[in-house]
């Protein structure tokens, strides 16, 4: 397979584990370039349901190569939690998870500042992050105050560490919240740092030397396009860029050995968390996108909120992650719907818009233009082939295509690995 990048093109939970799975036999090694615990990637193989939150999609292929790069942020205690967790099911990840030295660490002063400023924002200001501290590690990063997991290794670790934890208790009493316990964290991180020592790599030769053998890689993308922290709906978005252009930044591996992007898009629209939603339903169908699709988070549980497809959403993340195909998944959960909108186009203040505005107030305000299309009324899970869909089923998911501009490469009719139709492009 051609060096792919995976990314999802809406607000997450697209399906990008289901579908990095699918693709992974066809990988040499599977690297996570951003985010951290805050995703949640379902994969169900046979009768077991596994759910990834820093490890690679690709760790269930057995003997695959993965990475967690440098543009990752990561907490090793959950990492390590979820390392016991899949080697408690048999998978084995020593020799063949590697983490950045690169990429820097989450501490529990993080989750402890990201959870006391959402609690000092008001209603319509909360972002309704998942509290894993993603936002205050990517901001240590960017000031240049963070620790890398690189740095777990060194002698003088706990020193750091210790004044990281007393600048951090400052921030967090400013904040409204309570001091953290500094001895019981550096007790924690320097227990952990013998078992995550083994782990750390300097991934940007492993990388390279890799792509030099000719070694094919899957970049695994998490979160999804809107929620990236330049190209999303901000402020209500998370802190890394989540589309193809991170994938070199949080790697290290050059733009030119890219060859081609997948979009993992939903046949219609979810979201967890606060911010602006131009399709959602507040109505029954909503309610039965969520039960058909059980959108429920994989990190937090939380509902996910559902409304129709955003074709504006995907042609505005077509064009900026350049998406070579779609993976289209969930389309049987629309098995039940009479008659299917899609959304076209937002006026806002009598202004039409066929791009995603900047602005987030504007965009809170945007009315959605829809147009209609027959729902196809009958089941759709054990279709193996495109042809084999309910001819209203086709035509809608070629409409999708056409309105966003992107052709189709593989279609999912359901979780399972066998739920998955190749498109001949
Ligand atoms: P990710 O974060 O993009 O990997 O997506 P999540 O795992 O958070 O959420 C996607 C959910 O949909 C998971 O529970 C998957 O098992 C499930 N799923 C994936 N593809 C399909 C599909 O085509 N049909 C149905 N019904 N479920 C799917
Ligand atoms: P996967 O990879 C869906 C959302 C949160 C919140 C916002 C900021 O499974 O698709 P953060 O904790 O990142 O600071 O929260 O981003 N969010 C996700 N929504 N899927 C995800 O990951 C998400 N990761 C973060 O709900 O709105
Ligand atoms: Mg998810």
């Amino acid at each position: 397979m051609p060096n792919t990048v995976l990314i999802g093109a809406q607000w997450g939970d697209e399906g990008k584990g289901k579908i990095i799975d699918v693709l992974t036999k066809q990988a040499d090694i599977v690297v996570r370039f951003q985010g951290g615990n805050n995703a949640g990637h379902t994969v169900k193989v046979d009768d077991e349901k596994y759910v990834l939150h820093l490890i690679p999609s690709g760790i269930l292929h057995e003997g695959m190569r993965c990475v967690i790069g440098n543009g990752v942020v990561v907490n090793p205690l959950a990492l390590m939690e979820e390392v016991d967790g899949v080697e408690s099911r048999g998978i084995q990840t020593q020799g063949r998870l590697f983490v950045s030295d690169r990429a820097h660490m989450v501490v529990p002063y993080h989750g402890a500042i990201d959870a006391a400023r959402e609690l000092r924002l008001s209603e319509g200001e909360k972002i309704g992050t998942t509290k894993r501290g993603i936002g205050p590690s990517y901001s240590d990063k960017v000031s240049r105050v963070g620790l890398r997991m690189g740095d777990i290794l060194d002698p003088d670790f706990a020193e750091m560490l210790s004044v990281r934890i007393d600048e951090a208790n400052q921030v967090l009493v400013a904040l409204g919240g309570e001091a953290l316990d500094k001895d019981q964290i550096v007790k924690d991180y320097i227990a952990v740092a013998e078992r995550v020592a083994p782990y750390i790599v300097d991934t940007v030769s492993l990388l390279n030397e890799s792509l030099k053998a000719g070694d094919s890689m899957l970049f695994e993308g998490a979160q999804g396009t809107l929620l990236d922290i330049d190209f999303g709906t901000y402020p209500f978005v998370t802190s890394s860029n989540t589309t193809a252009g991170g994938a070199c930044a949080g790697t290290g591996i050059p733009p030119h050995a890219v060859d081609q992007v997948v979009g993992v898009i939903k046949a219609y629209t979810t979201r967890v968390g606060e911010g602006p939603f131009m399709t959602e339903l507040h109505d029954e169908i909503g309610e039965l996108l969520g039960r058909e699709g059980h959108e429920f988070g994989a990190t937090t549980g939380r509902p996910r909120r559902c409304g129709w497809f955003d074709a504006v959403v995907g042609r505005y993340s077509a064009a900026i992650n350049g998406v070579d195909y779609w993976a289209m998944t969930k389309l049987d959960v629309l098995d039940k719907v009479e008659t299917i909108k899609i959304c076209t186009g937002y006026i806002c203040d009598g202004v039409a818009y066929d791009t995603v505005p900047a602005n987030t107030r504007i965009l809170s305000r945007c009315e959605p233009v829809y147009e209609e299309m027959p729902g196809w009324m009958q089941s759709t899970k054990d279709v193996t082939r495109f042809e084999d869909l309910p001819e209203a089923a086709q035509a809608y998911v070629n409409r999708l295509c056409e309105l966003t501009g992107v052709p189709l490469g593989i279609l999912s009719v359901g979780p399972a690995r066998s739920s998955t139709l190749r498109i001949a492009l």
